[in-house]
Parts: structure tokens; sequence; C-alpha cells
């Protein structure tokens, strides 16, 4: 019956398609645009180690939650609620979910509008002979301007919605699997490059030797917080994806293989971009500009820089498009699903309503940043909210539900495939879902949260 639903419903067609595009969801601008920064911000390598252990002790738990509660339901974030635990309030989760993904792709599609304007001008050439200062105002005059920044970021959200259109297989898929190789291959070789400058030591002492001093509680939460959003974790985008993946699969070693492949390449691009930073004496924690400020000043440098740059920037907003085409399919699988939608005129109304929010996002950086909440602009705030805030809430209640609601026995004969491996790991898992992910997000949430009121109000004086 399952089979059959979800041959209706759409389905991964490879191990590899399912790899892909649950890669491609979680690889994107966490990886490439927000760790590197983050790292930069909240002070390199004592971050990363934090973040590393939530990644373990948390992130995984809750991914192969994700993928169990999707493929034992084959349905959408919300309906999967609704039909493991009918007349409950779990569906709860799956709306909290759906909520985020709006807010999510709000603000990504803005960035990755970037991304798609920096391809332009690599193309253009435009960086040839800026100084480190010229690139820096060529940038934030850019992202304040009203038009330019919002025409980018439709354009996405228009390629975004034309490859959901197309369906799971023959869109998402199809798309993922030529993709993320290729992102792949592009963050090797100007890895290497930027190893190779001189002064690059630096910036990888910075982000591997850890200076415990530095770390602050807004800098756990943001640890957690990243960990959720990096992973695609806490709003349902693999719950939707679970339930797209064959009987067959092996869900904890997919699960596993997604997490490494996210940590890597997240440390790849660090690997990419301090050491650069470094070499150019930029300040590490120059906040969300840093790609878009450092690299081009990296470009300039290296021999062939011209057509990396262009490069980069292909790269940087495939990575974004593989992860906003997850994003939006919580949203179009929901209203497809629940609100009995054609998978058409779904896309159509979730694209260009996030895409209004979005445009507002975009706004708040010039015309509109009079408009500021707890000291932080709208853009900053849906980026707060969302990821800080709704996916590790998300991801809290995910964990109470798998280790609490479906339970350890339910549990472990979907994630056998019915007894067909072994889970040596049930144990540990079932008490991380049940104690440590639950505890340990409630405490970071809610003192992070703290934390940040205090500093705003400290402010105000
Ligand atoms: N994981 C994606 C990234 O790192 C973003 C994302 C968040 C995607 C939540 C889906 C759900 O860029």
């Amino acid at each position: 019956m399952a089979g059959n639903s979800a041959s209706v419903r759409g389905s991964f067609g490879s191990k590899f398609g399912v790899i892909a595009a649950a890669a491609g969801s979680a690889v994107g601008l966490g990886n490439i645009w927000k760790f590197p920064y983050i790292t930069g911000v909240y002070g390199g390598a004592a971050f990363l180690f934090v973040y590393l252990g939530f990644i373990v002790a948390i992130g995984l738990p809750v991914m192969i939650s994700e993928f169990t509660i999707g493929r034992k339901a084959r349905k959408n974030a919300f309906g999967s609620f609704k039909k493991l635990a009918p007349k409950t309030p779990w569906y709860v989760t799956g709306f909290l979910g759906v909520g985020a993904a709006y807010l999510i792709l709000s603000f990504y599609g803005v960035v990755a509008g970037w991304a798609m304007n920096y391809t332009v001008e690599a193309l253009k050439g435009s960086f040839n002979g800026k100084t480190p200062d010229e690139l820096t105002s060529f940038f934030t005059s850019f992202i304040a301007s009203p038009f330019k920044p919002i025409f980018w970021q439709l354009s996405f959200m228009f390629l975004t919605g034309l490859i959901v259109i197309m369906g799971v297989q023959k869109g998402i898929e199809r798309y993922s699997k030529l993709l993320m190789p290729l992102l792949v291959v592009i963050l090797i070789i100007l890895m290497f490059r930027s190893m190779t400058l001189p002064g690059a030591s630096k910036g990888l002492a910075f982000l591997f030797k850890p200076d415990f001093s530095k770390l602050t509680w807004e800098g756990v939460l943001s640890a957690l917080g990243h960990a959720f959003f990096s992973l695609s974790l806490g709003m349902g985008t693999l719950i939707t994806y679970g339930s797209y993946i064959n009987n067959k699969n092996n869900l904890g070693k997919t699960a596993l293989q997604v997490t490494l492949a996210d940590t890597v390449i997240a440390i790849f691009a660090g690997m990419v971009i301090l050491p650069a930073v470094f070499a150019f004496n930029i300040e590490p924690g120059a906040g969300p500009g840093l790609v878009f400020i450092t690299l081009p000043n990296v470009f300039l440098q290296m021999p062939g820089g011209y057509f990396f740059s262009i490069l980069f920037f292909i790269l940087l907003t495939v990575a974004a498009l593989t992860s906003s085409i997850s994003i939006l399919e919580v949203v179009v699988a929901f209203l497809s699903e629940e609100l009995k939608m054609s998978r058409r005129i779904a896309t159509i109304l979730a694209a260009s309503s996030i895409a209004l929010v979005g445009a507002f996002c975009s706004l708040s950086m010039g015309h509109l940043d009079y408009a500021i909440f707890l000291g932080k602009n709208f853009f900053d705030t849906v980026d707060f909210f969302s990821a800080n805030i709704f996916l590790p809430f998300g991801g809290l209640f995910i964990s109470l539900f798998m280790g609490w609601h479906l339970g350890r026995k339910k549990t472990l004969k979907e994630l056998s495939n019915h007894g067909e491996i072994k889970i040596w790991y049930i144990k540990p898992l079932i008490f991380s879902l049940r104690f440590i992910a639950p505890i340990a997000i409630f405490i970071v949430s809610i003192y992070g949260i703290y934390e940040n009121v205090v500093s705003y109000l400290a402010s105000l004086n």
C-alpha cells in the first residue's frame, strides 16, 4: 500500500538520487556563505567544536527521525504528524515547519539573488582593479539599492519554482544529481588555491585552534541554530524528502552520509574563505558580506581568477538552488496534499507569496532599514527567528515525537526496514531523542533568547 501511494505521490528513483537531493538540500548558503562568517563572528575554532558536538549528539538523531517519520507516513510535514498521531496536537509541529519554510525561503532567496548578481558581475569583470575598500562599498551599496537585488531575488525564486513544478524525480532529483558533483569539484579547487596563499596558516589556526574564552551563549545558541539550519532540520524538509524514499533504503546510513557531506563541505568552505580573510587582512567577523567581499579580493590575486570567480558564484547559486527547492517543496507538498491543489498551482502560489515577503527582507537592507525589531532589521529578524527559534523548537518536538510518541518499537521497525537491517545504534538514538536533544535544545534556546534580550536592553542605555 505504501509503495502504491508513494508512486502516486512521486518518489526518488535511486540511492544516489536520494543522497544528491538530501545533501543538495543540506549543502547550501548555510555552508558556503553563513558557516564561515558566523564562525568568524563567534570566535573561530571554539564555535566550530560546539557546532560539531551538536551535529553528532542532536543533528544526526533528528535527521534520522525526520527520514523515518516521512517514510513511515508517506505524507508532507503536516500530514505526516496527522497520520502518525491522529487526534493529537502533534500536527502543530508540521504546521510550524511549513511556517518556518516560508520565512527561511523569503530571506534565503534574497541572498541567493545576490549570488546570481555576483555571477553576472564576475562575468563582466566588475571586480577588476578594485581595492578591498571599494569591493566593500560595491557590496553594501548593491544590497541597499531598491530594485536590483529584488530583480535577482525574483529571478532566483522563478528558477526554484521551475524545478519544483517539474516534480520530485524529474525536477528535484535530476537537478540535484547534476549540480552537486559540480559543486564539490569547484570547492576543492578553490580550497587548494586559498590554502596556498601567503598567510593562510593564520586562517587555518583561527578555524581549528579553539579559544573557549571567546565563546558566548549567543555563540552556543547560534551553533545549535546553525546545526539545524545547515542540516535542513526542524521544519520537515527531510520529512518531506523522507516520504519520497523507497522502503529498501537504509535511512540511518543515508542520514550519516548526508550529515558527513554537509559537515565536510562546511569545513572546506571555511578553508576557502578564512585563510583568504587573513591573507588579505580582512576582519573575519565582517558578517554576512564576508563571501561577497572577501572572495572577489582573492580572485583578483589568483591566476585564472576571472574564470574562478565566475565559477564560484555560479556554484554558490547552484548550492542555494538545490536547497531552496527543498524548502519550497515543504510548502508545495503541504498545499497540494492538504488543500488538494495541483502541483502547478501550489508551486506558483507558494513561490510568489514567499517572494513577496522576500522583497521586504531585501528592502530592509536599504530603504526600509528604519524598521527595527529588537535591534535587528527585518532581514536579520527573519533570519534570527527562523534559524535560532523555529528550527530548534521544531527539532525539539520532532525528538519528543520520535522518542516518546512513536517510541522504540515502531522506530526500530521502520528504521530496520522491518527487521532487514540491524540497527546497533537504536539505544543511543532513542536516548538522545528522549533526553539529550530535547533538554539541550530547551536550555540553549531559552538561555540564548534571554541573553539576546538582555544585550538588546543594555544597548538601549
Ligand atoms: N540547509 C540549507 C543550507 O545550509 C538551508 C535549509 C534550511 C534548507 C532549512 C532546508 C531547510 O543552506
